[in-house]
């Protein structure tokens, strides 16, 4: 357990710790009253998901969990962080500077990358974090008939395509998330692209927050990446569908079209340097704004 007795934010909070996250239910419902403070629409089960794929802090303040940082490391060279929440009440006292430098004390050498609010923005900055990006956050219930393509070269994929999602998801986003990829397959479903007997892309669909989340979407073409999304829309006609996309994967009129409208946008920031893509695919959409 970390004590915060030198930390400013103890000047006015002397009773503040910062500790791991655990899964047990009580930091669980402390994360997920925290989330609801600021709006976020995280359940306990997205919280619960989030943690098992990777490490987490909070700060408790007289029992009550009022911060909260967490991060996924991929490998030894590559991380990325976020759910960093301070409570509205006590936003503003350098609780969310020391979460950060906790946190970069785990992650050691680590390349990181977060996708920031405003809020977060001249906080990461002064980390060294800088603008590389913009991820854009489209979501609506869908109309109850949404039809499928005519000729979709989409299929429902099957545990045998694990092993070549882990891989292409590996190429696109520069680093190893087995973990994340089966975890995601277990709590939800994914669809590929075959061509020739190689799988080209893919897309994973998940209950999260509202409704369901689409991504990552990892695909050779932007217009197999709307085959792929356009499969998860039909399959999830009348229902909450969320899907946060590059700011350069040239979908957003498509979706915005298609009924899902932007509905924000947050800003990518790294900190050292990405590991290399490698490949034809590339990432459209993200596992989420935190997992990058
Ligand atoms: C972003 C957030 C985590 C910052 O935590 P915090 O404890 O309030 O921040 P600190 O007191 O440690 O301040 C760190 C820096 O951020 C700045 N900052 C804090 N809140 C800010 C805000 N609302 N707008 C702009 N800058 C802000 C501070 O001015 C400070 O910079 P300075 O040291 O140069 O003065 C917190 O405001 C928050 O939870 N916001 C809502 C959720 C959110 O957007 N999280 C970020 C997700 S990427």
């Amino acid at each position: 357990m970390l004590d915060m007795k030198e930390d400013r934010a103890i000047s006015t909070h002397p009773s503040i710790i910062v500790r791991p996250m655990t899964g047990e239910d009580r930091d669980l419902d402390g994360a997920l009253a925290l989330s609801q403070a600021v709006s976020w629409p995280y359940r306990k089960d997205d919280w619960r998901v989030a943690l098992e794929l990777g490490h987490g802090l909070l700060a408790e303040a007289d029992g009550a969990i009022v911060a909260s940082i967490l991060w996924w490391p991929y490998g030894d060279a590559f991380a990325t962080c976020g759910i960093i929440i301070v409570s509205p009440a006590m936003q503003g006292r350098g609780l969310g500077r020391t979460l950060m430098e906790q946190m970069l004390d785990a992650t050691g050498d680590r390349a990181l990358l977060l996708n920031s609010t405003v809020e977060g923005h001249r906080l990461y900055e002064s980390f060294g974090f800088h603008d590389v990006g913009t991820v854009h956050q489209h979501q609506a219930r869908l109309p109850d008939s949404v039809p499928p393509l005519p000729d979709s070269a989409v299929r429902t994929a099957q545990a045998s395509d694990l092993p070549a999602i882990v891989r292409l998801d590996e190429q696109a986003f520069g680093a190893a998330r087995t973990r994340l990829i089966e975890a995601f397959s277990r709590i939800g479903t994914a669809a590929v692209i075959e061509r020739d007997g190689v799988i080209t892309g893919f897309a994973m669909c998940r209950r999260f927050g509202f409704g369901q989340a689409v991504g990552p979407v990892v695909a050779a073409t932007a217009g197999d990446a709307r085959q792929l999304i356009h499969h998860f829309m039909a399959e999830h006609a009348g229902t909450f569908l969320r899907i946060d996309i590059s700011g350069d994967s040239g979908l957003g009129d498509w979706l915005t079209t298609n009924g899902l409208p932007e509905v924000g946008h947050v800003t990518t920031m790294i900190r050292g340097q990405r590991p290399a893509v490698a490949g034809e695919a590339r990432t459209y959409s993200l596992a989420s704004q935190s997992f990058g």
